[in-house]
């Protein structure tokens, strides 16, 4: 009933153009995957710009592949992402639509997409990221709550609903791993949302921690407040960035640092009743999307680029 999940790496603006799909093309990555995992989500696979390219068409391709993989591996899937403000298709952001044909835009994306995988998914990422770090919606940012208003997030969950009824369906966010003004502002949300009878089924942490700024201490209590409004939660994209020396080579007391909050946020995940998922954003160094986002920082993961067990995946391994 506990499931150890990761991003399966593909499609990420951080890999050159041209670089080969880690999951078709990486032997030792693919069977790694394969078996240190039960759950996998898709890392850019499901999000708009991939999985709905133009106004009237849809790629599957790379998300059924996530899909298939996992079935053969009797993994399950986190669904990730449906109403973001990031990584959509141009022709959404740049369009020029109607508030009613956005509506049923959008409509249209979670129905199908949704009811594509219907039965599959254990966990949708339903509305990711919909607040900044005051607490307040991405009003601006968001094309969803900009052009629709709020209203439309309890809409996205309903529809999620309609179209996976077995589907668990998620707020996630960055940022929100402490009792903070952003989670303060899930946490009103959600209590609104679920007084709503609106089908709100979880909260996740993505967790993506940094050796800069130390380890969110209240992170088990968080968890624990929106456990106890009955909600699932989960840690969904955790990866432990650094500032690596000159040698691009972490020193072991770093990496003892990385495994300790690794460690710790998994604890904190089991200490909580109903937090049953707990998903690293990828595995290996060799595919990070760290290095590339965070200058300077790097080695976030739990192995090298060779594939060789951090102290990090021991520390994981042995808390579990
Ligand atoms: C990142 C991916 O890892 C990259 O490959 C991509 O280029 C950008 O997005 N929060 C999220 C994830 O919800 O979808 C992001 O993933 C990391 C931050």
């Amino acid at each position: 009933g506990f499931y150890v999940g990761t991003a399966v790496a593909g499609g990420g603006h951080h890999l050159e153009q041209d670089y080969p799909d880690p999951f078709t093309s990486d032997r030792e990555y693919r069977k790694i995957l394969g078996q240190q995992f039960n759950s996998v989500s898709a890392e850019n696979q499901m999000k708009w710009e991939f999985i709905h390219p133009e106004r009237d068409r849809y790629d599957f391709e790379a998300a059924d592949a996530i899909a298939d993989f996992a079935d053969r591996h009797r993994q399950v899937v986190r669904g990730h992402t449906l109403l973001w403000h990031s990584q959509n298709p141009e022709w959404l952001e740049q369009g020029d639509f109607s508030k009613e044909e956005l509506r049923s835009i959008l409509k249209e994306h979670i129905t199908t997409v949704v009811g594509r995988y219907a039965g599959r998914i254990q966990q949708w990422d339903v509305a990711n990221e919909i607040f900044d770090e005051q607490g307040n919606l991405r009003a601006e940012e968001n094309i969803w709550i900009r052009e629709l208003g709020p209203e439309i997030i309890a809409d996205a969950f309903r529809w999620a609903h309609e179209a996976d009824p077995e589907a668990l369906l998620f707020f996630n966010d960055y940022g929100v791993e402490d009792d903070n003004a952003k989670s303060d502002a899930y946490y009103a949300l959600t209590q609104e949302l679920i007084a709503e009878g609106v089908p709100v089924h979880g909260f996740s942490a993505q967790a993506h921690l940094s050796t800069r700024y130390g380890f969110p201490g209240g992170l088990e209590e968080n968890l624990r407040r929106f456990d106890e409004l009955g909600l699932e939660t989960a840690i969904t994209e955790l990866d432990v960035r650094m500032d690596l020396p000159e040698s691009g080579v972490p020193t072991d007391a770093q990496l003892e640092q990385q495994a300790d909050y690794y460690q710790r946020t998994l604890s904190a995940c089991l200490a909580v009743e109903d937090c049953n998922s707990f998903t690293i954003w990828g595995f290996t160094d060799k595919y990070s999307w760290v290095p590339v986002f965070f200058e300077g920082e790097g080695s976030a993961t739990v192995m090298t680029e060779d594939f060789a067990r951090k102290p990090a995946f021991h520390a994981l391994y042995n808390t579990l």
